[in-house]
């Protein structure tokens, strides 16, 4: 008879122990899981806060030293832009068109055509920028001169800080009028 209580009390602590020990796995469960989700949501609660803000910060990227660059003469430059997408960080090349007026004046113009997203050239014999999809042609200032462009070049900011020029780059809808960002 007592063996058997002592076996009944044993078989209740053993399963006392059993549960204790499921509880505390399961909350260390449960806390793993919330440290990896807060780990993993941080970046994507970031990017969805700051394109909801609309906060995006201007990126200046240095393009070169503006002493480096002839006055008149349009020069195509290319350079690396560091963008990070949600979780992606990635380096994209782009290029711009820069026209530097004088010591203290420049200009950087997209490269990509307005018309339909082309690379235009610069015709050094001409003098005017040329399109060789649709055959849209700028002035070395921008406006069209020919062609089915339905507006100017798409000027870019720029900075210039110690002599070293910086621009921001952006995209923009192409075949319409209107400079719209993208
Ligand atoms: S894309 Fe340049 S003229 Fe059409």
């Amino acid at each position: 008879m007592n063996e058997c209580k002592e076996c009944e009390s044993g078989v209740k602590e053993k399963s006392g122990v059993e549960t204790t020990r499921r509880r505390f796995l399961m909350a260390m469960m449960a806390a793993a899981a919330f440290v990896i989700s807060v780990i993993l949501g941080i970046p994507f609660i970031g990017a969805l806060v700051q394109s909801r803000s609309g906060e995006q910060k201007q990126k200046w990227v240095k393009v070169a030293d503006l002493q480096s660059f002839p006055e008149g003469e349009p020069v195509r430059i290319n350079f690396a832009l560091r963008e990070q997408d949600a979780y992606l960080e990635q380096t994209t090349v782009h290029s711009v068109w820069v026209v530097k007026r004088s010591a203290s004046e420049v200009t950087a113009y997209s490269p990509i055509c307005p018309h339909a997203g082309c690379y235009y050239n610069w015709n050094t014999q001409l003098r005017r920028f040329e399109c060789p999809c649709h055959a849209s042609v700028f002035r070395i200032d921008g406006p069209v001169i020919a062609g089915p462009a339905p507006r100017p070049l798409d000027t870019l900011p720029v900075k210039v800080e110690n002599g070293a020029l910086f621009v921001t780059w952006e995209r923009f809808k192409t075949g319409v009028p209107e400079k719209i960002t993208v």
